[in-house]
């Protein structure tokens, strides 16, 4: 999953509400009880050549593997051959864990988008305070590519001060879990080593599919075959430092704006533990076949009408499949949270 430049597609598009006539209603219900019709006997003509085919198949390779326990006379060669057509070469494929649906994914990362913002209405406050140098230093480290200027300037010439904080909250916590490059990340070491130095060949890169599929095989087995990868100690001293980096980063960068300077401590907790449910979300992500996107681009606005809208959180998009195949448009799982600035 990585973050794409792609032209944002509004999701308006992707539910059409044309205006639907009675005649054409009830034409449409005859049309789909046809349809419906044809569509059964067409799926029952399919089943039936599929199980007369996979039946020939098992029987050819029966007919196969008898000739060879036949044919030959007890040498040699008749040991190996006999194991190569007994193993079946996709076995492991067997053993991986199912995908999750996309109603999960969409559940886990909409929670998970929920809680950051919530997070920032419950502690932090509206108000318009003075911005010095040594701040403005501080909040240049969250900054983001989808700013309007840099986040001292947004944040005071904005009408509110929480879209800027959420934006930037969520664009850490995002980049930290699909950005491998990125400079904090809630992925164990030992899954994003091999994705910072791939450096597949040009005829694997050069066919985007086959590339994707391979991707995808590697991240799904990386986790598989390593089960607990905090199981180690410093594995796990090494999330937890960078989740205390993290919440460092943001509290400390954003304290003027605190609702309750009192409650600090708390609130950096509180943020802590949420970085701790982000990391569990990062590691599912990782280990789906299907490949997602996040889209933080917004509808374009008329030329002449100044940008002041900010996306807060950014829409959840599915790319490809669990085959590789890449979905056209894509597929939107969760939308963009957009506010005013
Ligand atoms: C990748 O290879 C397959 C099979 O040869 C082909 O059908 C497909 O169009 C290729 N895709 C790209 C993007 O080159």
């Amino acid at each position: 999953m990585s973050q794409t430049s792609s032209s944002s597609s509004s999701f308006s598009s992707a539910v059409p509400s044309h205006p639907i006539t009675v005649g054409a209603l009830a034409g449409g219900i005859v049309g789909a009880a046809l349809a419906a019709a044809l569509l059964s006997i067409l799926i029952t003509v399919l089943c039936m050549r599929a199980r007369n085919t996979t039946q020939a198949e098992s029987s050819r390779r029966r007919r196969r593997s008898h000739r060879s326990n036949s044919g030959n006379s007890p040498g040699l060669l008749a040991g190996p051959e006999k194991t190569v057509s007994a193993i079946d070469e996709r076995l492991w494929e067997q053993y991986l864990p199912q995908s999750l649906d996309d109603r999960t994914v969409q559940r886990l990362l909409k929670g998970l988008f929920d809680q950051l913002q919530l997070h920032v209405e419950n502690f932090y406050q509206a108000g318009h305070v003075k911005v010095d140098q040594d701040v403005a230093a501080t909040l240049a480290e969250l900054q983001t590519p989808y700013l309007p200027g840099s986040v001292a300037t947004t944040i005071t010439s904005s009408r509110s001060s929480m879209p800027v904080i959420k934006h930037c909250l969520v664009y850490m916590v995002t980049q930290s879990i699909v950005n491998t490059g990125y400079k904090h990340c809630l992925l164990p070491t030992e899954y994003t080593i091999v994705a910072s130095n791939v450096n597949p060949p040009d005829a694997l890169k050069a066919n985007s599919t086959a590339m994707r599929q391979a991707v995808s095989k590697w991240r799904v087995l990386t986790a598989y075959i390593n089960q607990r990868p905090l199981a180690k100690p410093e594995a796990r001293r090494r999330q937890d430092t960078a989740i205390l980096a993290m919440a460092e980063s943001f509290s400390d960068a954003f304290f003027l704006w605190d609702a309750d300077p009192k409650d600090e401590a708390l609130v950096r907790q509180h943020l802590v533990e949420l970085l701790k449910t982000a990391a569990d979300v990062a590691t599912t992500l990782f280990t789906q076949p299907s490949s997602f996107d996040l889209r933080w681009e917004q509808p374009l606005v008329k030329a002449n009408d100044e940008q002041r809208d900010l996306v807060v959180v950014p829409a959840l998009m599915k790319v490809a499949d669990e085959h590789g195949q890449s979905l056209t448009p894509a597929q939107p799982l969760t939308q963009a949270v957009i506010e005013r600035l």
